[in-house]
C-alpha cells in the first residue's frame, strides 16, 4: 500500500494500471467540461506537470487532426494534453493505415464534419477529396442545393462559384476507389445522395451501375451525448439511413465495415499505447519493454459502445459507466452491465486512485 505515486516510483515500481477516457458524455458535453473532468485529469499529473498515471482518450468522435484535437482539449480542460507528452487520442483509420495501403495513391472520398480530408491526408492517403469538394465538381448532383444557404459560402481552389471550379483530380474519369466516413456527416441528404451515386455506379456518379467500392465508417454510434439535453443521432444512425435507402434503390445490399468502439481492436491498440506510457517501461535488446497491466479502466457513458467494448476485450479491462451522457439509469445497464456505475468521471477517478495508490 503506497501513499503517493512518488513513494511508488521510489520503490522502482510502476502503476500496474492505466485509464482510457471516453470524451463525449464523460469529459465534455459539446465544448463544455463535465463531471469534474478538469480536476479528475489534473490528479493524473505530478507536481512538476509530468504525467504520472498512464492515460489516453478513446473516442469515436473525429473530424480534426489528432495534434489539433490535443491542443483544443488542453485548452478546454486546463491540462497539457499533447502528443509529445505521450497522451494519445485514438482515431481508428490512423491505426489501420497498413490495411488500407492499397488506397494510398488512389482516389478516395472522406465524409464528415470538420476537415475529414485533412485527417486522411495526415494518415498518409495521397489522393483524398472531401465529399463537399467532390460533390461541388458535379453540376446539379444535389437538386436542392440552391435552398441551402451555406453552399454559397464554400470555397475550393480559391473559387466560390462551382462553375469556375477546376477539379484538382479528373473526377469524371478517375473512379472513387473507397469512401471513408471519418466523422458525423453534416448534410445528410446531400451525402446520402452522392454516396449512393458513387457506390452504385462503381465510383463514377452519373454512370451505369458498377461494382460497389468499399465503404468504411469510423464508428457506429447510434446516439451520443452532445450539448443538447437529449441524445443526438450519431454515425450509426447515418449508416442506417444510407443503408436503408441504398438497399431500396439497388439490387445488391450495401457492403460496409464499421470500426471504432466497441470493436476489440480499439481496446487492444489502447492497451499497447498505454504500455508505452508506463513510467517504468525498460529497454531490452534494443526494444522498449513493459510489464503487463493488472487493470485497465475504461470510463464511458455509452453501455452499447464503451462498456460492451471493454467487456468484449476482456482482461485486463474494467468498465466504469458514468451517468453524465447517454446512460442516465439509476441502476446498472441491463444488457451490458458495467463493473462499476458512478455519477461522474471525477467519482470514477477517485475510486481508481483510492483502490490503486
Ligand atoms: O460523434 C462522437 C460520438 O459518436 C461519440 O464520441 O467520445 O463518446 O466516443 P465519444
Ligand atoms: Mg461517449
Amino acid at each position: 500500500y503506497y501513499r503517493s505515486f512518488s513513494q511508488l516510483q521510489s520503490r522502482q515500481e510502476r502503476p500496474s494500471f492505466g485509464i482510457a477516457f471516453d470524451i463525449d458524455g464523460v469529459i465534455l458535453r459539446g465544448r463544455v467540461p463535465i463531471g469534474g473532468s478538469p480536476q479528475a485529469l489534473r490528479r493524473l499529473y505530478g507536481d512538476s506537470g509530468a504525467l504520472k498515471i498512464p492515460f489516453l482518450f478513446l473516442t469515436n468522435g473525429g473530424g480534426i487532426p489528432e495534434s489539433r484535437r490535443a491542443v483544443e482539449l488542453s485548452k478546454l480542460l486546463g491540462v497539457d494534453i499533447l502528443p509529445s507528452q505521450q497522451v494519445f487520442i485514438i482515431l481508428c483509420f490512423g491505426q489501420l493505415i497498413n490495411s488500407f495501403s492499397r488506397f494510398e495513391n488512389k482516389l478516395i472520398v472522406a465524409i464528415g464534419k470538420g476537415e475529414p480530408s485533412l485527417v486522411m491526408s495526415e494518415y498518409g492517403f495521397k489522393k483524398v477529396l472531401s465529399l463537399d469538394e467532390y460533390a461541388s465538381y458535379f453540376e446539379n448532383i444535389d437538386p436542392v442545393s440552391q435552398y441551402k444557404a451555406w453552399t454559397t459560402k464554400q470555397e475550393f481552389n480559391g473559387h466560390s462559384n462551382p462553375k469556375e471550379l477546376v477539379p484538382r483530380i479528373d473526377v469524371l474519369s478517375d473512379k472513387v476507389k473507397a469512401a471513408f466516413v471519418v466523422s458525423d456527416p453534416v448534410d445528410w441528404g446531400r451525402d446520402i445522395q452522392v454516396l449512393c451515386d458513387i457506390l452504385r455506379s462503381g465510383g463514377l456518379p452519373g454512370q451505369e451501375n458498377g461494382h460497389q467500392p468499399p465503404l468504411y465508417f469510423a464508428a457506429d454510434d447510434l446516439e451520443y451525448q452532445a450539448a443538447f439535453p437529449s441524445n443526438r443521432l450519431g454515425m450509426g444512425a447515418f449508416r442506417i439511413a444510407l443503408e436503408s435507402i441504398f438497399n431500396r434503390i439497388h439490387h445488391n445490399a450495401l457492403e460496409f465495415i464499421s470500426y471504432g468502439k466497441p470493436n476489440p481492436f480499439v481496446f487492444n491498440n489502447a492497451e499497447a499505447i498505454l504500455r508505452q506510457l508506463q513510467p517504468s517501461s525498460y529497454q531490452y535488446n534494443g526494444h522498449t519493454r513493459s510489464h503487463p497491466f493488472k487493470t485497465l479502466y475504461m470510463i464511458g457513458d455509452n453501455p452499447l459502445v464503451d462498456i460492451k467494448g471493454a467487456k468484449q476485450a476482456g482482461h485486463p479491462w474494467f468498465s466504469i459507466l458514468t451517468r453524465t451522457g447517454v446512460f442516465r439509469g439509476k441502476e446498472n445497464h441491463a444488457e451490458f452491465p458495467a463493473d462499476l456505475v458512478v455519477d461522474t468521471v471525477e467519482e470514477a477517478v477517485n475510486y481508481i486512485l483510492k483502490k490503486e495508490c
